[in-house]
Formats: structure tokens, C-alpha cells, sequence
């Protein structure tokens, strides 16, 4: 059964009652959850993909390549996500984790760390994150704030100590999953009595498996702006801003 609406009528009564009645909570989060912290997400008219670049960009092919471009796109992405904030979406999602009968798990998508900053603490970055960067020729893992002049002029970062070149610890196309990440997320999503979907088109795999592979007889509830293939699936179907509908649900 779906429902939809508006944020001010049943669905979201609805789905408040089952956050609360719910002890065991598994979160999908996508780049939708950190549009109204200022970064835009991918795949909307305004998004990267018709704004900046082509998928292309995120290829490792590509990257390996010539970093270059990669960079050059990137430069007002990293400035971005240098200024950005945790907002109310973000941080209704840490209070509920901080509740005393919830046990809550955010699976995200997004490598911007603003759950983790809005207080966040059971978080599996499935696309790993942007915090740190690891060296293509000696495997040295360093913070990207040492990169950060490089990172927001948008030209390649080099390896002080061996030359190579920094790539960020985030997963590109044609790159696997974190798997300590993944394994965690799906243990969530088949335990939880509610698996909540934020902010993705689900159109990325396989972390638009995990909703897919929840426990027969648990709650689905979508709060995207657009349509995405599991909302006929879902108990509760919002199409609305997460910042706005996660404050009135905790
Ligand atoms: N913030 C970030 O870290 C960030 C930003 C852009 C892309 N990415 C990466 O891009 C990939 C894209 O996948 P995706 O599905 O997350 O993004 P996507 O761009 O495919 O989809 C984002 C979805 O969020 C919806 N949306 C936008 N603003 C919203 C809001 N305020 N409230 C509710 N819904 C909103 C859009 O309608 C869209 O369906 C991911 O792998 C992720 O790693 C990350
Ligand atoms: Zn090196």
C-alpha cells in the first residue's frame, strides 16, 4: 500500500507513528540529504551530472587517465562541501540514534561526513568519504585538509613524499565497495523493523539493494523529492525535503 501527500497530512502522521513504534531503524541516505546543507546532488536539473560533468568523471579509468579533469571538476564541489553545515535533516537523524530505545544504523551514499558531524556515530559510508586521501604510487593515506590549497584550485594533488598522485577515499565507478561497510549496512537492513530511504533516486548499485534486501514484514518509508522504483513498495511515500520532514518525525 502507498500513500502520498504533502508533508502536513496522514502519510506523515503515519510515519511518525512508526518511527516511534519502531526499535530497530536502517537508514539509506543519498546526496538529496545534503542539498539544503548547499551541496548539490547528482542526478536533479541543478545536480553535477547536468551542471559540471558526466558520470564519466567518477570512472577510475578515467581518473587514472588524467587526474586533471577530474580536479578541475571537483574544485567548487570541495569548496562546497568545505563550507557546508549538517542541517535539521542531518541532525534529527542523530537525535534519534541518541534515543534510548532506538537502535539506528545510516547507511549513506553521500562522502560529505555531515551525518558524522551533525553528531551521527553508527554510520557505514558506502562510497567512502572525502576526509582522506590515499597515494596512487606509495599507498600512503593522508588527511585531505594537507591537500586543501590544491583540492580548492582544482589541480592535481601530489604526494610530498614520493610525487605520486592523491586520489580521495571515495569509491569510483569501476571501483568495489568498502566491504566492512556494505556488510555492516546489510546486517542493518535485514534486522530493522523500519528502513528509512532520504534523499537517493536508488539508482546507484548495490546500495540501492539495501532497502531491497529487508526482512519480510518490516516498514518502508521513502522521503525523496522525486519518484524512485520502490515507492510502490513502501508503506509511506513522501515527496518532500528530508530537512524538512526528519525534524517533525523525532
Ligand atoms: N553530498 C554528497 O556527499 C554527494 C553529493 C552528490 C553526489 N554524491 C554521490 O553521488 C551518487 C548519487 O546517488 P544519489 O542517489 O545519492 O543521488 P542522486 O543525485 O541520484 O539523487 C538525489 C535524490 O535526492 C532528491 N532530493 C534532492 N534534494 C532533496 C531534499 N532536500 N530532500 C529530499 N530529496 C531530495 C532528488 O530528487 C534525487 O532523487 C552517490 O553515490 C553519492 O556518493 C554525494
Ligand atoms: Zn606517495
Amino acid at each position: 500500500m502507498m500513500e502520498q501527500g504533502d508533508v502536513a497530512g496522514a502519510p506523515l502522521a503515519r510515519l511518525r507513528e512508526m518511527v516511534r513504534g519502531a526499535r530497530r531503524i536502517a537508514v539509506l541516505s543519498g546526496a538529496g540529504m545534503s542539498t539544503e546543507s548547499g551541496i548539490p546532488d547528482f542526478r536533479s536539473p541543478t545536480g553535477v551530472y547536468r551542471t559540471l560533468c558526466s558520470e564519466e568523471v567518477f570512472d577510475l579509468g578515467a581518473f587514472r587517465r588524467d587526474p586533471s579533469q577530474f580536479y578541475r571538476v571537483m574544485a567548487p564541489l570541495y569548496a562546497a562541501m568545505a563550507r557546508a553545515r549538517p542541517n535539521a535533516g542531518h541532525e534529527a537523524l542523530a537525535r534519534l540514534e541518541a534515543l534510548p530505545d532506538k537502535e539506528v544504523c545510516v547507511a549513506t551514499q553521500n562522502i560529505d561526513g555531515l551525518h558524522q558531524a551533525a553528531g551521527s556515530r553508527n554510520v557505514r559510508e558506502l562510497h567512502g568519504g572525502l576526509s582522506t586521501m590515499t597515494c596512487q604510487r606509495c599507498g600512503r593515506r593522508l588527511p585531505a585538509e594537507d591537500f586543501r590549497e590544491s583540492l580548492l584550485a582544482g589541480t592535481v594533488p601530489l604526494h610530498p613524499g614520493c610525487g605520486g598522485v592523491m586520489k580521495p577515499d571515495i569509491v569510483f565507478f569501476g571501483e568495489s565497495l568498502p566491504e566492512m561497510a556494505l556488510d555492516a549496512a546489510m546486517a542493518a537492513f535485514m534486522r530493522a523493523d523500519l528502513v528509512l530511504v532520504l534523499g537517493t533516486g536508488l539508482a546507484v548499485y548495490p546500495a540501492a539493494l539495501l532497502p531491497q534486501r529487508r526482512r519480510r514484514g518490516s516498514d518502508l518509508a521513502i522521503v525523496n523529492l522525486t519518484g524512485t522504483p520502490l515507492d510502490d513498495q513502501a508503506q509511506v511515500v513522501l515527496h518532500a525535503r528530508t530537512g524538512e520532514v526528519l525534524p517533525l518525525l523525532v
